[in-house]
């Protein structure tokens, strides 16, 4: 480990944090602002894509690139001490601030960078104390680059919109205000203020400044800009010769002799904000080091209150602390979306599809209330053929895809109905299904197979043929997507691969590929949802459903022969024809005629792919490339073997045991690193791979080519526990905490997206893996269940769990606290069986599932439960 935690808060400190390049985030409870900070200063300050405050910063940026740093310049006597650079650096991180000190020249500085809580701006504020003898004289100034315009003008007429540049000049600091928002596919007019304003001491603003890069560097660059290296004047009052030039923030502070033991403090606050008056009333807020300190002791304390919603103890400090980044993680996914930190240039804010539905996971553990409006939300998002909008916007709005390129993700079906159950079991409310919403409509039609020209709807909302918007039951929506991919099969009946599953690097067999992997997956729904089509039973036995889906209800009508995958093909094309024309028509189906069809569909698909793609080798074939060749197994001369392939065939539940085990086999043999300990996603096919996909580009370890995937590795862990190979479980659970705590890792506490060859842990903080880390130690290890509402706990806890002899969580249901600890006794190895259990201190019957609790048990508002396993 590279970090030490100091507190039970997750407050950690790394020596030379330089050395190890790294980022970290900061923003506010809404995610209204977002920066990354690094060790250097380095990162970038934005809103989203069209509004950057600072030059947008990529990796090699962040390291490389001096315009992509906040700085402060000390000018003493005889050195020019830079806060960029390091000087025997410490860092303190904390939830939400990185706070660096520094130790240069008989002087410590400290730099700290937040943003609170509650206010969109980041604040910078360095304080300098004289730990000499002597008294030092110091000219301070601070540089803080302004972009003030989107990334794509990063090479999209960059010294053209630089032209548009208009800078005021405050007393306090900068307001750069360009004038338009340069695009030309429709110029507009630009009304956001790029601000910094900073203070000295008790809120003296600075003595003058250096509006643009120009003036600040002179005849020289960054780094060894005039301003401090040839004491350039600084101005107070604006030149016309400032507009239309790149502008930075650059404050020079008055000359101090700074006396022994004195410290002094400077401040910089910065934003983006259309009216001026709420930018100085921000500023107002934090013009004080008192109220800078105020503001981040509540900024600590909401986030804490925040993460406090689950509380997890297993008596082990380091677990406890790495834990709750591990939680606050998908809550910066759902502010940052995934494209706002620096190895996360890629996309144009929002998050995909399948990220939005599995962090979904944990905000159902965390935030219940906000979920279910979440989930209610995002199935507008589904189209008539069953795929769905790609993009959702922060404000929960859905967008086609704005690269203009028309993709399917195959996997997409998928999550939306793993993630609607569990809210379904966690509320016990299976009414929920019969709610209706709309359905997204845009240019694509027929799973981007066409374009509709003529489509010219602003709403993106589907309307019927007679341009009445169309409503259908969320449990509509959910079965057109799980029919459509059941009929949309290639050569080998598997379901199409399209341009891409989960691992958007296989997108180059959009013709011919398959996707057995994910077929397993649709599999286990079309069965899984007849379980809440039983409980809707209760109360009728029909329900309502759009006319055109009766195609794809075969067994009720007119059955296809499963087997030809041209039938099913024509079936589909049947479907995809009527639905587009609908005039949003509702049939009646028989809950009793829609079980049994989607049995019969369920168990063929299960049938068929378990004896299909179950290989000699002993695992499981997930893939079909676009000359229509099973990717798996012997290969050239070696084995080619894929992680997915095998984590889903578990997870649906249709490789049955013998297969279960035979493929742990096979992917300790083939996928686990012995030097590393972790669990590679494929072989190296040690080849391009045009039939299959970019990932083959990427060196091997890297990435979607045999990196240690966590995603994946979770989802495996998870797989396990659920068909109860618990110590394999165990072991992939563990081998993510081991690689990312290890000191090869590099990282800061958390799970990154992946590790390379080398074990270093990249793409931070933004990766669905952490969502499922928490869903699986809460659902699995712990097994804190909800089946229609009970509370069920069948904990999978094996010894190595317990770091001492118990564990504790606590979580709140519907209102009401839970504290439940976990004793074992004896000293038994291995799994660990609950054997006794208490709600309240009132004995509980343990059975086969575990232990029940059902709502009206819940008597107290603060409920305890002890559960002894052995
Ligand atoms: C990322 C994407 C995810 C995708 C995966 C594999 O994973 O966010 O949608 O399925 O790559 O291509 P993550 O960073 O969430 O771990």
């Amino acid at each position: 480990m590279m970090y030490s935690f100091i507190d039970d808060a997750g407050t950690f400190t790394v020596n030379d944090p330089l050395s190890y390049q790294l980022y970290f985030p900061l923003t506010d409870k809404d995610g209204s602002l977002l920066s990354a900070v690094c060790p250097n200063l380095a990162g970038d300050i934005k809103k989203d894509n069209d509004r950057f405050l600072t030059p947008p910063a990529s990796v090699p940026d962040t390291r490389y690139n001096l315009l992509c740093r906040r700085d402060f310049f000390l000018k003493t006597e005889g050195a020019v001490i830079r806060a960029s650079y390091p000087y025997r650096d410490k860092l303190e991180a904390g939830f939400l601030y990185h706070r660096l000190i520094k130790q240069a020249h008989h002087l410590q500085i400290e730099v700290l960078n937040f943003i609170p809580f509650d206010l969109a701006v980041e604040v910078m504020q360095v304080k300098i104390a004289n730990k000499s003898g002597k008294t030092v004289t110091i000219t301070p100034t601070s540089f803080v680059p302004l972009f003030g315009r989107g990334e794509k003008n990063l090479r999209d007429h960059r010294h053209v919109s630089s032209l548009l540049n208009r800078i005021d000049l405050d007393t306090c600091g900068i307001f750069l205000r360009p004038t338009m928002v340069f695009d030309e596919k429709g110029h507009r007019e630009n009304k956001d203020n790029y601000f910094v304003l900073g203070y000295e001491g008790t809120g003296k603003p600075p003595v003058g400044q250096f509006p643009t890069l120009d003036y600040f560097c002179g005849s020289s660059d960054l780094i060894s800009p005039d301003a401090i290296e040839k004491d350039t004047a600084p101005v107070t009052k604006k030149a016309v010769d400032f507009d239309g030039k790149e502008a930075c923030a650059a404050f020079r502070f008055r000359t101090r002799e700074v006396a022994p033991q004195e410290e002094l403090t400077y401040c910089l606050v910065m934003g983006i904000e259309e009216d001026r008056g709420r930018a100085r009333r921000m500023f107002r807020k934090l013009d004080s080091p008192e109220k800078v300190a105020k503001k981040l002791e509540e900024t600590k304390q909401y986030w804490r209150r925040y993460l406090s919603a689950i509380k997890f103890d297993f008596r082990d400090r380091d677990f406890n602390n790495w834990l709750l980044w591990v939680r606050l993680q998908p809550t910066l996914r759902k502010l940052f979306g995934c494209s706002f930190l620096p190895h996360f240039d890629y996309g144009k804010g929002g998050r995909g599809w399948r990220d939005l539905w599995q962090d979904a996971l944990t905000l159902l553990l965390t935030e219940p209330d906000k979920a279910a409006a979440l989930i209610f939300n995002n199935f507008k998002g589904v189209r008539l053929d069953g795929s769905n909008a790609t993009i959702v916007t922060a404000d929960g709005e859905f967008i086609a895809d704005r690269n203009k390129i028309s993709r399917v993700w195959m996997d997409h079906g998928v999550w939306p109905y793993l993630t609607l159950r569990e809210y379904l079991h966690q509320t016990g409310n299976a009414r929920f299904l019969l709610q209706e919403t709309e359905y997204f409509r845009d240019q694509h039609l027929k799973r981007a197979k066409e374009i509709d020209h003529s489509f010219a709807q602003q709403d993106y909302v589907l309307r019927t043929r007679n341009k009445k918007i169309y409503r259908g039951s969320i449990l509509e929506h959910v079965l057109i997507q799980m029919l459509v991919a059941f009929f949309n099969v290639g050569q080998h009946n598997a379901i199409r691969l399209e341009n891409a599953d989960w691992n958007d690097g296989l997108d180059m067999a959009s013709e011919k590929g398959e996707s057995a992997t994910f077929s397993f997956m649709y599999a286990h729904n079309l069965r899984d949802v007849c379980f809440f089509l039983r409980q809707l039973q209760k109360e009728g036995d029909s329900v309502l459903l759009l006319k055109e889906i009766a195609l794809l209800l075969d067994r009720i009508h007119t059955p296809v022969d499963y087997k030809s995958a041209k039938r099913k093909q024509e079936r589909l094309n049947e479907y995809l024809e009527a639905a587009e024309r609908t005039a949003g028509e509702k049939i009646r189906v028989k809950l009793d005629d829609l079980i049994d069809d989607l049995q019969h569909k369920s168990a063929h698909l299960f049938k068929s792919l378990s004896r299909r793609q179950f290989l000699k080798r002993g695992f499981f074939n997930g893939y079909y490339d676009n000359k229509s060749k099973a990717v798996e197994g012997n290969v050239k001369g070696g084995v080619r073997m894929r992680l997915e392939s095998q984590v889903f065939a578990i997870m649906s539940g249709g490789a049955s045991d013998r297969q279960i085990r035979s493929t742990w086999n096979a992917i300790n043999k083939y996928l686990r690193d012995k030097r590393l300990g972790g669990f590679r996603l494929n072989t190296d096919f040690k080849a391009l791979y045009m039939d299959l996909g970019r990932a083959f580009g990427f060196a091997y370890g890297e990435k979607e080519n045999g990196a240690f995937f966590d995603h994946m590795a979770v989802m495996l862990a998870n797989a396990l526990y659920k068909r109860g190979f618990i110590r394999e479980g165990s072991e992939v659970m563990h081998s993510i905490y081991a690689m990312a705590t290890s000191s090869r890792a590099r990282i800061y506490p958390m799970i990154p997206e992946y590790f390379n060859n080398q074990g270093r842990g990249l793409y931070l903080y933004l990766t669905g893996s952490a969502s499922w880390y928490a869903y699986t130690l809460m659902k699995e290890v712990l097994g804190i269940k909800f089946i229609l509402g009970r509370i069920v706990f069948a904990p999978k806890l094996m010894s190595v769990n317990f770091r001492r002899d118990s564990i504790e969580v606590s979580f709140n249901v519907r209102g009401k606290a839970i504290k439940a600890t976990y004793i074992k006794k004896g000293r038994a190895s291995g799994a660990c069986a609950l054997t006794q259990g208490f709600l309240n201190g009132r004995e509980l019957p343990v059975d086969t599932v575990g232990l029940t609790i059902r709502e009206q048990d819940l008597k107290e508002k603060h409920n305890t439960v002890m559960l002894y396993l052995s």
